[in-house]
């Protein structure tokens, strides 16, 4: 088909509501962590942005127990498809969070996830307990892409670690417990299904890939943090054959993420087994992608025969 005959195509009129873990969702589209802040959009774009949201549920940037300043300059490298980043999780701690932010971004109107990352169980166990207990929150997401300082083991590339981690976690909320899964590890449906024996109720995937990047001028790294995370385009066929594996490994629903920047990337992501997508490094881009997606999906499903988002999951590729 040209490009002047699909521009002319009508657009298909869809239900796509949806939901993940029993949290009704008016749409399959999430944002990643740490790639929108909701607030600062709302101070740019003013109350547009809340009549509008281009999500159907907003995952908040991680929240650690204590304020951070985040990693030294630089942050960001551009790379061909991607970018590396090693921003290093500033923000308010968890104090300043429920405290200032919470509130303004339950204001969005639409199904709140708290991102919460702890450097042990007996601090993860505090943020899950404080966040679960606040009504505006839906669900809360795992960041285990950090040392344990008891172990010094990254949590989430230890099966073992992981199982733990959530057998001490889910006695404490009955509120959904989303585990984000590093793709920094050569089995990630090991780690997935430990998590779901753990009682996970989601596996979010995935988080960046390790990367660097050497300054062309100086010959050392560009990165302040010396190395981060590769994220974008680039990280997608990874990201699907990871979703793809690890979907097929458990019976918890996946959220799928790794370079969507369109309907049908994101489509790709739910025939490859995830049940709802988020959108991540787009945004940077387009703020507005997350809604680009959501406008595009009806097409994308129709253009390869799916008259819903189930008919597409029912035809996940095995
Ligand atoms: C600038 C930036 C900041 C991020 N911050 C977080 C974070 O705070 N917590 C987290 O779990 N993931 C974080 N991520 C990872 C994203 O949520 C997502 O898992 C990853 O970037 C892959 O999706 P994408 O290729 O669509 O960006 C961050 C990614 C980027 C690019």
């Amino acid at each position: 088909m040209t490009e002047s005959a699909k521009a002319a195509e009508p657009l298909p009129v869809m239900d796509l509501s949806t939901g993940i873990c029993g949290i009704p969702l008016s749409g399959p589209v999430l944002n990643g962590s740490g790639t929108f802040d909701a607030l600062a959009a709302r101070r740019v774009f003013g109350d547009a942005l809340i009549e509008d949201f281009p999500f159907d549920c907003y995952v908040s940037k991680t929240i650690t127990m204590n304020p951070r300043p985040g990693n030294p300059p630089y942050r960001l490298w551009e790379t061909p498809s991607g970018m590396i980043n090693s921003i290093g999780l500033p923000g308010p701690g968890l104090d300043g969070f429920l405290e200032n932010d919470l509130g303004a971004l339950a204001e969005i109107g639409v199904p709140l996830i708290v991102s919460v990352m702890a450097d042990s169980a007996e601090d993860f166990a505090t943020l899950v307990e404080r966040v679960a207990a606040r009504d505006e929150v839906a669900g809360i997401e795992l960041n285990v892409s950090c040392p344990n300082v008891h172990s010094g083991l990254i949590v989430g590339e230890q099966p073992a670690e992981t199982e733990a981690l959530m057998k001490a976690l889910r006695p404490l909320t009955g509120k959904p417990l989303i585990v984000k899964l590093t793709p920094n590890v050569a089995n990630p449906q090991e780690v997935a299904v430990a998590a779901e024996a753990g009682g996970a109720d989601s596996v979010s995937m995935i988080n960046t890939i390790k990367a660097a990047a050497i300054d062309p001028a100086s010959s050392r790294t560009w990165l302040g943090a010396g190395a981060g995370g590769l994220s974008g385009p680039a990280v997608r066929p990874i990201a699907l054959a990871q979703v793809r594996a690890v979907s097929s490994a458990v019976g918890i629903p996946v959220v799928g993420m790794g370079g969507i920047s369109d309907a049908e990337s994101a489509l790709e992501f739910i025939l490859a087994g995830a049940e709802v997508i988020a959108v991540g490094t787009e945004n940077f881009r387009n703020p507005r992608a997350g809604a680009a997606v959501t406008e595009g999906l009806p097409l994308a499903l129709r253009r390869r025969g799916f008259g819903s988002l189930a008919e597409a999951r029912a035809a996940t590729i095995g």
